[in-house]
């Protein structure tokens, strides 16, 4: 049976990873297009696409947020919140695609707007992943009992994940070796320091 608070965790540290790459490729632009840049930009924000918000988000909406809810109604408020930040995260990441459709054929005169959107939107679900983590994996699971812990993990199930599942999407597969050589070079900067 999965353990649907590591999953969610996991899924949680995996987005983290995508971010990283949003951030480190689009944060800071150069002056002059580049169609590699794009390329690294289209795959992440579509990997968000298709896994976090087709599967991640919408099953905590389903199912972890309903069975906190009926266990936990002290964490109602949060839960709210947690709420609308999905609805306002799918309605950013639609309009981010649609940026860098235009940034593709106007690079100088989009290229600022999009930096300071994709930023914005990075720091929104950073911040959204760590109240999850810290205001509702974290006291569910100090708080539940096995039996309720069991049944969440029962509902839970497994997701396939296109990028970090058993089986690579061939078209992520540019996108693998930007995150690998990232967390490569982050890991010799944290040795160093
Ligand atoms: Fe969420
Ligand atoms: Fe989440």
């Amino acid at each position: 049976m999965v353990d649907a608070i590591e999953l969610i965790h996991q899924d949680h540290l995996n987005l983290d990873k995508v971010l990283s790459v949003l951030l480190e490729v689009g944060g800071n632009l150069p002056e002059k297009k580049s169609t590699s840049k794009l390329t690294v930009l289209r795959d992440a924000l579509y990997y968000i696409e298709v896994f976090p918000e087709r599967f991640h988000h919408p099953k905590e909406e389903s199912i972890l947020f309903p069975f906190v809810r009926k266990h936990r109604p002290d964490l109602g408020q949060i839960l709210d919140e947690l709420h609308q930040q999905h609805e306002d995260g799918s309605k950013v990441i639609g309009a981010l695609a649609a940026r860098l459709k235009d940034l593709e054929n106007d690079w100088t005169s989009n290229r600022v707007a999009f930096e300071s959107e994709l930023q914005a939107y990075i720091e929104a679900q950073r911040q959204h992943m760590s109240l999850e983590e810290r205001e509702i994996l974290k006291p569910i699971k100090q708080s539940l009992s096995r039996i309720d812990i069991k049944s969440i993990n029962s509902a839970y199930g497994v997701s396939v994940d296109p990028l970090f599942g058993d089986n690579l999407s061939t078209g992520f597969n540019a996108l693998l070796n930007r995150i690998t050589r990232l967390g490569e070079r982050e890991s010799v900067t944290n040795k160093s320091t």
